[in-house]
């Protein structure tokens, strides 16, 4: 089965991530990378005990270790894709610009030149012109842009009803049948 990449960066949301993980670790190998902000914001936000929990399920790589296969075409030519949930606006504005600070980053620029898969899961409140420029470029290269923004057509009872429908929206994405959320069936 195909393996897939799933970044977690320092937007909020970490939990997006997470549990995409958890999902996809089920049905395949993950590698997972997270840089420095997005560690800081899972401690915050959903805490260092599920975290740990799925650190067990994947291929950790250090968002330092730009030497790693991943950054490199010949090893991510054979997976299903990359995922960077949640994306922040940093690392949106350094993939459309092609700038590579961290492993993140070159993952992103290696999947639009070779043509993989790429989903960015952004999250900002409000968008300055520059996010949407930038959301354009990624676009237009050939990613695929999703806003953290879950539908309310399904009636979730709960957050845990909220983060599965934007988590089935990505399987959805990278063609991966799942029920994670109830499909709209029409009036
Ligand atoms: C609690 C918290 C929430 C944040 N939420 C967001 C966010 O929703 N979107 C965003 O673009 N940045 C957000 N930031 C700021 C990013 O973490 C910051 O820009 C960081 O440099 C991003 O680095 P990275 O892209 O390497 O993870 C948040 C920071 C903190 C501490």
């Amino acid at each position: 089965m195909s393996r897939t990449v799933v970044c977690i960066t320092g937007a909020s949301g970490s939990i997006y991530g997470i549990r995409l993980v958890e999902e996809l670790s089920r049905l395949g190998g993950v590698d997972l990378i997270v840089s420095s902000a997005g560690h800081r914001v899972i401690e915050e936000e959903v805490g260092r005990e599920r975290f740990e929990k799925i650190r067990n399920l994947v291929t950790f790589h250090d968002e330092k270790d730009i030497s790693s296969p991943l950054a490199s075409g010949s090893t991510l030519c054979s997976y299903r894709g990359v995922v960077i949930a949640p994306c922040s606006m940093s690392t949106l504005g350094c993939i459309a610009n092609g700038i590579n600070y961290n492993l993140i980053h070159r993952v992103g620029e290696v999947a639009l030149k070779e043509r993989i898969k790429l989903i960015l899961l952004v999250r900002e409140m409000p968008y300055s012109l520059v996010h949407i420029e930038n959301m354009l470029r990624v676009a237009k290269a050939g990613a695929v842009v999703m806003p953290a923004s879950p539908g309310f057509y399904h009636k979730p009872k709960s957050m845990e009803d909220l983060i599965n429908f934007v988590v089935g929206k990505v399987m959805d994405m990278l063609g991966i049948e799942n029920d994670l959320y109830s499909r709209w069936k029409g009036l």
